[in-house]
């Protein structure tokens, strides 16, 4: 995906110690600094970031960090791509001027012992099924946030649990980082972005498009005026039933603030899908407005 291109490379910093300093220097200097945390192997998706945070402030810094604490145990964390000079040069050709490339060793010292957990958003759905993720998330989300200091951070609504839960711990902690949340990025054919698109085989990504396809028909309907939610749950879950090698782990339409279930359409809403094509793991979702 990188082109050669005449971009300043952006300042590696693979310390805190080396990261921090510099940092207040910016802050000093009265500028305001865009931040951008991620586990790597970008994509348009992540740039799109970038992107918004480069618009948006004078200093952009992207964190690029393999999280062991928000892995399972059955997980990929070991084989979770890391393609470290490809990553620095998208940064660069973004205008990134700083990224945070730390070790575990680094985040997590021996000794370490505090975690983040917010209750009842992180036990749901994906917290549900992935158990201590988003108290992963959560804690280095905290961790990376005091030491960056920024004044935005940038996520996606793709991970559109992961925007709630850190929204929430930023709020319940006094952060005084505004989280900004951005469109999810579409490959042309629907699929979200995604790093862990990579593992897909081009049978697997065919497969996994029954995805989108589906969310984009609720939101459709909904478009074209329906607002009934059972209907909307059918048409969901129809249109991702009897799809060979794709197996189905929730497809749900619920509240879009506390993603708890829902009888009526008056709130805004959200249409999330969670499924498995072959040994990946994809999610996506779509956001049905009420007055739209
Ligand atoms: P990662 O999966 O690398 O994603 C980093 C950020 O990019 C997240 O905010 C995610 O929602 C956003 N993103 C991913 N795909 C996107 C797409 N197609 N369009 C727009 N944004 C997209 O999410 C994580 O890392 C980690 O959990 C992290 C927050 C860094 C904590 O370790």
């Amino acid at each position: 995906m990188p082109t050669a291109s005449n971009s300043t490379p952006p300042d590696v910093a693979e310390s805190i110690a080396g990261l921090v300093p510099k940092l207040a220097l910016v802050r000093r200097a009265g500028k305001s600094i865009g931040f951008v945390p991620t586990m790597g192997a970008l994509h348009a998706g992540h740039v799109s970031l970038m992107e918004r945070a480069r618009a948006e402030c004078d200093i952009v810094v992207v964190s690029i960090f393999v999280n062991p604490t928000q892995f399972g145990p059955s997980e990929d964390f070991n084989r979770y791509p890391r393609p470290r000079e490809t990553d620095l040069q998208i940064c660069g050709n973004a205008g990134v001027d700083y990224v945070f490339y730390p070790t575990a060793g680094e985040i997590y010292p021996p000794g370490y012992r505090t975690y983040v957990d917010v209750e009842g958003l992180s036990t749901i759905l994906e917290g549900a099924i992935r158990p201590g993720h988003f108290r992963g998330v959560a804690t280095v989300v905290t961790k990376l946030f005091l030491i960056v200091g920024a004044n935005r951070a940038y996520f996606g609504q793709k991970d559109y649990q992961q925007q709630l839960v850190i929204r929430t711990m930023t709020r319940d902690l006094n952060i005084p980082t505004k989280v900004i949340v951005c469109p999810t990025l579409r490959d042309p054919d629907g699929l979200a972005m995604s790093s862990r698109n990579a593992y897909l085989s081009p049978a697997e990504r065919t497969t996994g498009l029954a995805i989108s396809r589906s969310l984009k028909l609720v939101v459709q309907r909904f478009q074209a005026g329906e607002r009934d939610l059972e209907l909307l749950r059918t048409t969901l879950s129809a249109s991702l039933a009897n799809i060979e090698g794709l197996a189905v782990e929730y497809a749900l339409i619920v509240d879009g603030t506390t993603l708890e279930d829902v009888t009526s359409a008056g709130q805004e809403l959200v249409a999330l899908v969670a499924a498995r094509v072959g040994k990946t793991r994809l999610i996506d979702n779509m956001v049905l407005q009420p007055d739209s």
